[in-house]
């Protein structure tokens, strides 16, 4: 087959997303397949006879991406490309009509928001993952929580705080202390800050400001961490992560060595299929399709509190997903491959 491999893009996290494209077109030409990686936001000025030539088959140079350590600085990826408005670089759109299917491998933004799969559906361009709809709802941790609530899948309480002029004072006396503050629609815990005292409170907000006009502020959750992907309708193995200083964060998910993950996760066999219930309950209830990942703090009673869902999981050499996927008998190139073979 011939497949585009969408990456990059105008997103605070289009260095996790070249990342994971990475690996993902390596593993797709590994098994046998015609790939391109391309930056949905550079696009490439190849000449329109040159443009079948740039996909690949194995024996071409491996790709290969490594995430700095902080998130890019994007007004500098906009002044160096001069594309405007527009999110969708040159020749880009044509490449994917060119493909038999576009592998998404984009983390954030337009990429993950279901702005790009609505583009392709009305454009008749075949792409792996969840459709428009789910990606929206499971973007907006607003709106995916109230789904949760709604559907009985335990959800920390929270609020949401619009615009420039949120006072610390607001938010303490609405959630209370402690919190975490998050912009309501991102990923990679980029503007995310876990608020033990009031003074720490302002600094956050500012944080999250940066990413987003919209402020997610929910109680925090002290407790184990663990993850679960959803993969052909079936929760793969249960994941936890335990980081070594900190919380989860931007470092801490893409440093390797920061974060340990132990993967099947050490609980019961009723807690196991506790937490793997309550993920494709939710991944339903978001309207997931073909993979996903949903992420829980498990509390001081032993209750699992569902954090979120991703629509496109991070497939960096650090990421949870693949992990799971071996833990399960698949390897990182049979995952790409039945993401693509599932998704057509
Ligand atoms: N309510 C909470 N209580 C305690 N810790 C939390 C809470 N919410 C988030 N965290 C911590 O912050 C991390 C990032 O949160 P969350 O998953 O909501 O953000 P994200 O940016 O969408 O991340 P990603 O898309 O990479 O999974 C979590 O993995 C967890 O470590
Ligand atoms: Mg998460």
């Amino acid at each position: 087959m011939k497949i585009v491999v969408l990456a990059g893009g105008l997103s605070p996290e289009r260095d996790v997303s070249l990342s994971s494209g990475s690996l993902i077109a390596n593993a797709l030409r590994e098994a046998g397949h015609r790939v391109l990686l391309l930056d949905v936001y550079e696009g490439t000025s190849s000449d329109e006879n040159d443009l079948e030539k740039l996909f690949q088959d194995k024996t071409g140079i491996p790709y290969s991406y490594k995430v700095p350590k902080t998130a890019p600085d994007l007004e500098e990826i906009k002044r160096r490309n001069n594309n405007g408005d527009a999110l969708i670089g040159e020749n880009v759109l044509k490449l994917c009509q060119a493909a038999d299917i576009v592998f998404i491998a984009l983390h954030g933004a337009m990429g993950e928001n279901g702005q790009i799969q609505a583009a392709f559906d009305v454009m008749g361009i075949k792409y792996t993952g969840t459709g428009y709809i789910g990606s929206l709802l499971a973007m907006d941790k607003d709106i995916s929580k109230k789904l949760m609530s709604q559907s009985g899948i335990p959800t920390a309480e929270w609020a949401v705080f619009e615009g420039t002029g949120i006072s610390a004072a607001a938010v303490e006396d609405k959630v209370g202390l402690p919190c975490v503050v998050k912009p309501c629609s991102s990923g990679s815990s980029i503007g995310v800050s876990i608020v033990d005292s009031i003074d720490e409170l302002e600094a956050a907000l500012n944080a999250a400001k940066l990413v987003e006009p919209q402020i997610l502020v929910e109680k925090k959750v002290a407790g184990r961490e663990f993850s679960v992907g959803i993969l052909e309708g079936k929760a793969l193995p249960v994941i936890e992560i335990i980081p070594k200083q900190g919380f989860y964060d931007y470092a801490n998910k893409y440093q390797s060595g920061c974060t340990e993950e132990i993967c099947p996760a050490n609980l019961s066999v009723e807690d196991t299929l506790r937490v793997q219930c309550l993920a494709l309950r939710t991944h339903e209830v978001l309207r997931l399709g073909t993979y996903s990942r949903v992420d829980f703090i498990m509390d001081e009673k032993g209750e699992f509190i569902c954090l979120e869902a991703n629509t496109l999981p991070g497939m960096t050499p650090t990421s949870l997903i693949p992990q799971e996927a071996l833990a399960g008998g698949i390897s990182y190139v049979e995952l790409c491959n039945k993401i693509v073979q599932l998704s057509l």
